[in-house]
């Protein structure tokens, strides 16, 4: 049978893998391991974080893929001693099979490769990595799906998500008001977590808004100029969407959350106006 993917060279010469049906490139400019490290390892502050920690640290990795953001992550914290629990989702296990049989050209395994066929084989494997422990979970489902279901309240509460969906326009799904609003309810208030992902989009912004979030200016990650984090606590954000940023949402002609999954931009409606207005983050005491 003829992959749905196919490995592609990037400008930067880094390899990354690029899905026919999707017709999109994971990690399109500098490649896996410069974007894992620059979104999610550096923006989480995700050494620091683990260095305080007692305790299990849960990670959700919303989009396993090729596991390029997982591995990365593993990899540029194994000297901090620690006990990590990456629970990843994905509805497919291909970009992961296909990745593994193209380890060589992909050069960001190293190691990790026999775990990563057990994780696929048994969706857990356990192992330690330097001076940490992890678990490492599997679940093979759509995820809006698997949130929706009762027994998405038993999964561990995270401390941080990689949140790497494709595209809205390609992936509406992962990217509704619903979905985000679910996640948040699924989240311990008492355990801060953080949520970075390379959209800037206002539209974006807003959804993670309306979902409960707090939301914030993410880093640059060398392909976007800026990126978007999102967290309960204000206490995991540097820099706060301030409330004049209301008056662009407000302007936008693409702002309106997706709420029925399928791609297209328009205005904020008036309900979603005045209910930015009353996020604590804006809303004037
Ligand atoms: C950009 S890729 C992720 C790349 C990956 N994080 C990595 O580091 O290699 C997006 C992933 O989201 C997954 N995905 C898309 N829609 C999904 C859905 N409804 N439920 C679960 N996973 C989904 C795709 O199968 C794909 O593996």
């Amino acid at each position: 049978m003829p992959s749905n993917y196919r490995l592609v060279q990037l400008a930067s010469g880094a390899h990354s893998i690029h899905s026919l049906a999707h017709r999109e490139t994971f990690h399109p400019v500098i490649g896996p391991v410069l974007e894992a490290e620059a979104l999610y390892v550096n923006q989480l502050r995700l050494r620091e974080r683990l260095a305080g920690h007692a305790g299990e640290f849960v990670i959700w990795d919303v989009g396993l893929g090729a596991a390029a953001n997982a591995v990365t992550v593993l990899r540029a914290t194994a000297g901090i001693p620690a006990h990590i629990r990456l629970v990843s989702f994905d509805c497919t296990p291909e970009p992961l099979e296909f990745s593994l049989q193209n380890a060589a050209a992909l050069g960001y395994f190293g190691g990790f490769e026999a775990h990563l066929q057990t994780l696929l084989r048994d969706h857990h494997v356990h192992f330690a990595n330097d001076r940490q422990t992890v678990d490492w979970d599997l679940h093979l489902a759509d995820f809006p799906t698997l949130l929706n279901q009762p027994a998405a309240a038993a999964l561990p509460k995270p401390h941080a998500i990689l949140f790497d969906a494709f595209s809205p326009a390609k992936n509406p799904h992962m990217w509704t008001p619903q979905l985000f609003t679910r996640l948040f309810q699924l989240l311990d208030p008492a355990r801060p977590c953080a949520l970075p992902t390379y959209s800037r989009a206002t539209m974006l912004r807003v959804t993670l808004l309306l979902a409960g979030f707090y939301v914030g200016v993410g880093h640059a990650t060398g392909e976007k100029e800026e990126t978007t984090l999102a967290a309960n606590s204000l206490s995991l954000l540097a820099e706060p969407l301030p409330p004049k940023w209301l008056q662009r949402a407000r302007v936008s002609y693409s702002a309106e959350p997706m709420w029925d999954a399928i791609y297209r931009q328009a205005p904020l409606t008036e309900e979603s106006w005045a209910r930015l207005q009353a996020h604590p983050q804006f809303a004037t005491t």
